[in-house]
């Protein structure tokens, strides 16, 4: 399989101010040693509770934040890339937020809006410009009577179709879709979804699609990958991971939502609460929460194994 993004060792650290002048003495460990491929063509889920680093890897893999490491796209270390070569990057990689508010400029039309990346990108050519806007106005379902409207003329689900078009008008290769339908009512979330997967396919897109909600990743994923704390403690094709989830906190996510997990499972119970990721545990960051920790896992830090070909986890229960 061609791999279209490749992550290693990625590093996050956010400064954070704890005193009163607002100095940062101390750094949130955000994204931890994480390494992830991302396959031409697939969708790959992101699941993890909220404030495990999702957001973060999304956005430090589009290089819109600080990481060490590297990070490459096809066979170009993107992490050293100058302005130049980012601008061309920005063109085929593009993200689309929870709140498409965030992602729209509500003084300016839709049409105006569509128009935005292309001028940026100096795409003048009125006949190009208008037929990309009309093109794409109609493949996200709304129609060109819409593009005179301004945003708050629209529902959630319509703001959120025209965000996705304004990410896919540059005509991207890569999409990080951030909680696309969480914001929006759950009979809406369908249709988005089903629009997302539909041009995922029509466009021929990689997608990296970070959520919480495991029924909509299972639905749409090829791949999945688990965070905690910010690591990756499991990935897997998607079926794999529902049918024989491996890691422990896997297993109790899966556990507790009862309509995805494929046998009769009990739901598994999770000791304690998310530590602090400022003073996370050592050695296996799960280990004060895990209902199989071990000595070993106060310890050390369990490295990632190899359980198949598409399937790897970082727990000492299968080294
Ligand atoms: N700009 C920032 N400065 C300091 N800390 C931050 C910043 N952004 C995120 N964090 C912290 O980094 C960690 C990871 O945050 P992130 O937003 O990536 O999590 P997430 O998995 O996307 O969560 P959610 O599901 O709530 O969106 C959290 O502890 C968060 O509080
Ligand atoms: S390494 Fe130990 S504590 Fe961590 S998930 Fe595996 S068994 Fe649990
Ligand atoms: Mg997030």
């Amino acid at each position: 399989m061609e791999k279209l993004i490749q992550i290693k060792n990625l590093n996050v650290y956010y400064p954070v101010s704890s005193n009163f002048a607002g100095q940062s003495n101390q750094y949130l460990h955000a994204l931890k040693n994480v390494n992830l491929n991302i396959n031409k063509g697939e969708i790959l889920g992101l699941v993890g509770e909220s404030g495990c680093g999702k957001s973060t890897l999304g956005k430090a893999v589009l290089r819109l934040i600080e990481s060490k490491g590297e990070i490459f796209y096809g066979n170009e270390n993107i992490s050293n890339f100058d302005t130049k070569k980012m601008k061309h990057f920005r063109k085929k990689a593009q993200l689309i937020f929870q709140n498409p508010y965030s992602s729209l400029d509500p003084r300016m039309n839709v049409y105006s809006s569509l128009r935005e990346p292309l001028v940026v990108h100096k795409i003048r050519d009125k006949e190009e410009i208008n037929s990309r806007i009309n093109e794409i106005i109609k493949l996200v379902g709304l129609n060109e009577e819409d593009l005179k409207r301004y945003p708050h003329e629209f529902s959630g689900g319509q703001r959120q179709r025209i965000a996705i078009a304004r990410a896919l008008i540059l005509k991207p290769e890569f999409l990080v879709a951030d909680e696309p339908v969480s914001a929006l009512d759950v009979s809406i979330q369908a249709q988005i979804i089903t629009l997302l997967k539909n041009l995922k396919e029509k466009l021929d897109l990689t997608v990296l699609f970070v959520s919480h909600d495991l029924g909509v990743v299972k639905y749409l994923s090829d791949r999945i990958a688990v965070m905690y704390l910010g690591e990756i403690i499991e990935i897997s094709d998607a079926d794999g991971l529902f049918k024989n989830p491996k890691h422990p906190y896997t297993q109790a996510l899966i556990s507790a939502v009862p309509s995805i997990h494929e046998k009769t499972q009990k739901e598994i119970k999770l000791n304690g609460d998310l530590p602090s990721p400022l003073n996370p545990p050592s050695g296996c960051k799960f280990n004060s929460r895990c209902p199989f920790v071990m000595e070993i896992c106060k310890q050390k830090e369990p490295e990632t194994a190899d359980i198949s070909d598409s399937h790897c986890v970082k727990c000492f229960l299968y080294h």
